[in-house]
């Protein structure tokens, strides 16, 4: 069975995270799949609205650890850096469920979706700093952007989980629903999107991005930059061994230069 399940139903297209036993977490041919299904769904006039949820009780775990070891992704090509191309290139609605956990890119690429339905057991969490990373997905301009600094900071320096109530006031998701409702409110919600004029759709979301669109390209470029060297580094090694060996990771003997083994 795929790791990403589509199905088209009239204009809608459901696109469903299927790793559950990995909470799941994502690959880079995750990544690299979720991107070309948005370039398909972005060409096809079918399509008019994504519903995106996953299965399991988490929604992702963010970057698969175990990958990043293997396949660390640089500053340029990578399967991260298509689907922040993609997404950012979508003009279509994307309405998203989100249950359970929602860690790192989890998090990340919600500022990219325009409806976030959360479920009372979601639990959101930028936890970077722990892993000795940097934030991704244009999220170190937008964040702050749209919350302020001192909440982005709060959420990216101590990488700390926050509840659905908490992200809803922060303005991370639309709405909290319980979770037996999660994907029926999701679907409701993508069935009146289907109807309006997608044409007016797609230049209303053109136009409420445009005032971050730059920014955003700008601030991932950045990113990408420091993203790759972070994730090279002695103490990244460290976090990312840490998480796989179940264990908590020991930064004292880690040198703070980037690169040192
Ligand atoms: N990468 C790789 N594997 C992951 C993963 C990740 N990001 N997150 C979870 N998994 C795996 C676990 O290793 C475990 O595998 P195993 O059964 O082979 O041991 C399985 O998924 C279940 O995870 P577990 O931690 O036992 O579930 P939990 O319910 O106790 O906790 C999370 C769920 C999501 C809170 C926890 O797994 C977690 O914090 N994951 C890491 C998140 C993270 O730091 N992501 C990187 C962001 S850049």
């Amino acid at each position: 069975m795929s790791d990403i399940i589509t199905e088209r139903t009239g204009g809608i297209l459901r696109v469903e995270f299927n790793r559950p036993e990995k909470k799941n977490a994502m690959t880079g041919a995750m990544y690299t799949r979720l991107a070309d299904i948005l370039n398909e769904a972005r060409e096809d006039e079918e399509t008019r609205v994504v519903v995106w949820h996953s299965a399991g009780d988490a929604f992702t775990a963010g970057n698969d650890i175990g990958d990043f070891l293997k396949n660390p992704p640089g500053p340029g090509e990578s399967p991260q850096a298509r689907l922040m191309d993609a997404l950012i290139r979508f003009e279509k609605p994307i309405v998203v469920a989100v249950q359970g956990a929602a860690v790192g890119a989890g998090t990340t690429m919600l500022t990219h979706c325009d409806v976030v339905y959360a479920g009372e057991s979601a639990k959101f969490q930028l936890p970077f700093i722990n892993l000795a990373l940097v934030p991704e997905f244009g999220s170190s301009y937008s964040l702050p952007a749209r919350i302020g600094h001192l909440r982005a900071a709060e959420l990216f320096l101590l990488g700390e989980p926050l509840g659905a109530a908490r992200a809803v006031e922060l303005g991370l998701v639309t709405r909290v629903v319980p979770d037996e409702h999660l994907f029926a409110t999701a679907m409701e919600t993508a069935k009146k999107l289907a109807t309006k004029p997608s044409g007016a759709l797609r230049a209303s979301k053109r136009l409420l991005k445009r005032g971050f669109a730059d920014q955003v390209k700008e601030a991932i470029k950045l990113e990408m930059r420091e993203f790759s060297e972070r994730v090279r580094s002695a103490e990244a090694k460290e976090a990312f061994a840490a998480f796989l060996e179940k264990r908590p990771p020991n930064f004292t003997k880690t040198a703070t230069h980037v690169g040192a083994e």
